[in-house]
């Protein structure tokens, strides 16, 4: 076959969709398709509000990937049939006490001259576009154009558009092997032309890869939690809201069943999927800081993954030393929102060799 892509979350699945529609023969090999970090996510499409003072290099991506969005997303449900998941509502990110105020204002000259425009509001314009924010606030940013994705949903009809575009499954883990062209899957061995390791932070397992770009990636683990409101009974928010409180990020993410999703804990810690009391503490109590009616919802769900995580926060996308194995991994906390521009570039790369802008940006031979 073609190509042979190690990993089925957002990154495998765009770039084994886009690859069998050039017309290359596709094999996504992964005991469960969809449920590794891309199914823990919140689905943040959010490149204002995921910016890190010293992501100068990183953020010209995320905004092109942002762009990719909404037609992608478009043309996903279009070919599956099932939702996309998408919504265009927009974020608020607000500060809970004024050293909250005082740090989210120190990021506004770097974000601007970034070319991004954050809205600053008084606690009470927040509190009119918000309403399901309480009165404990130090200041408000408006972000109208961080939007989000129902990540699973979107999973769901990704893997059935791969599908209907003729993209084979094995459910097994599989290995790189030393042998170009060649990867050992637990029952079979599979050849092919090219091998894309998309494999999120179990690249690091990949033993026949280069160390350095496994050094390169790290786990760092979030946990989230889902809950469910009753319109009906209790307020829920229309917004994306962002936080800081008492100098910790936590964020609220409704969805239009009444699910709210609430994250996400960061945690350098070694592989470990464990919830823990602390981590569903520490969020619940940030995230009712902020927006007492937490407190009414039904709890549903915590749930951990792990963010592969690099040095420079940049993806690791691309060429490796061995001209049949390339990368489409390490995308750390934006891993749904740079899952589409990720498949696109791969796909043009597999086919004409050159990776386009400004995905070049990632290429993994930085590391080398
Ligand atoms: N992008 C949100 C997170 O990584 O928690």
């Amino acid at each position: 076959m073609d190509l042979v892509i190690i990993g089925g979350g957002i990154a495998g699945l765009t770039t084994a969709r886009e690859a069998a529609r050039s017309g290359m023969s596709v094999t996504v090999v992964d005991p469960t398709p969809t449920h590794g970090a891309s199914y823990a996510a919140a689905g943040m499409i959010a490149p204002l509000t995921e910016y890190h003072i010293g992501d100068e290099r990183l953020t010209p991506l995320l905004v092109a990937a942002a762009h990719v969005w909404p037609a992608y997303a478009a043309r996903i449900a279009d070919e599956s049939g099932l939702p996309s998941g998408y919504v265009d509502h927009g974020t608020v990110v607000v500060g809970h006490d004024v050293d909250d105020k005082a740090e989210l204002l120190r990021h506004l000259p770097a974000q601007r001259a970034l070319g991004f425009t954050p809205e600053v509001l008084t606690t009470r314009e927040v509190r009119e576009r918000e309403p399901a924010l309480g009165p404990n606030l130090s200041v408000g940013i408006a972000a109208p154009a961080d939007h989000a994705v129902h990540n699973r949903e979107f999973l769901a009809a990704l893997l059935r558009a791969c599908e209907l575009a003729g993209v084979e499954f094995v459910y097994e883990t599989a290995q790189v092997t030393a042998i170009p062209h060649l990867v050992q899957c637990e029952s079979q061995q599979l050849r092919a032309e090219h091998i894309v390791v998309a494999a999120g932070i179990d690249t690091v397992r990949q033993a026949a890869l280069e160390a350095p770009i496994r050094a390169a990636i790290r786990p760092v683990k979030g946990q989230i939690l889902r809950l469910q409101a009753d319109r009906r009974t209790s307020a829920m928010p229309e917004l994306t809201v962002r936080a800081l409180v008492r100098g910790k990020s936590v964020y609220i993410v409704p969805r239009p069943s009444g699910e709210v999703v609430i994250g996400a804990t960061v945690e350098e810690r070694q592989f470990d999927l464990g919830a823990t009391a602390a981590g569903v503490f520490e969020l619940l109590r940030d995230a009712r800081a902020i927006m007492p009616s937490v407190d009414e919802w039904a709890f549903t769900e915590s749930w951990a993954g792990m963010r592969p995580t690099t040095h420079d926060h940049l993806p690791i996308v691309g060429a490796s030393t061995r001209s049949d194995v390339h990368y489409a991994t390490g995308h750390g906390r934006n891993g749904i929102l740079l899952g589409p521009l990720t498949g696109l570039s791969m796909a043009e790369y597999l086919r004409s060799g050159v990776m386009p802008s400004p995905m070049s940006n990632a290429s993994p031979l930085r590391f080398l």
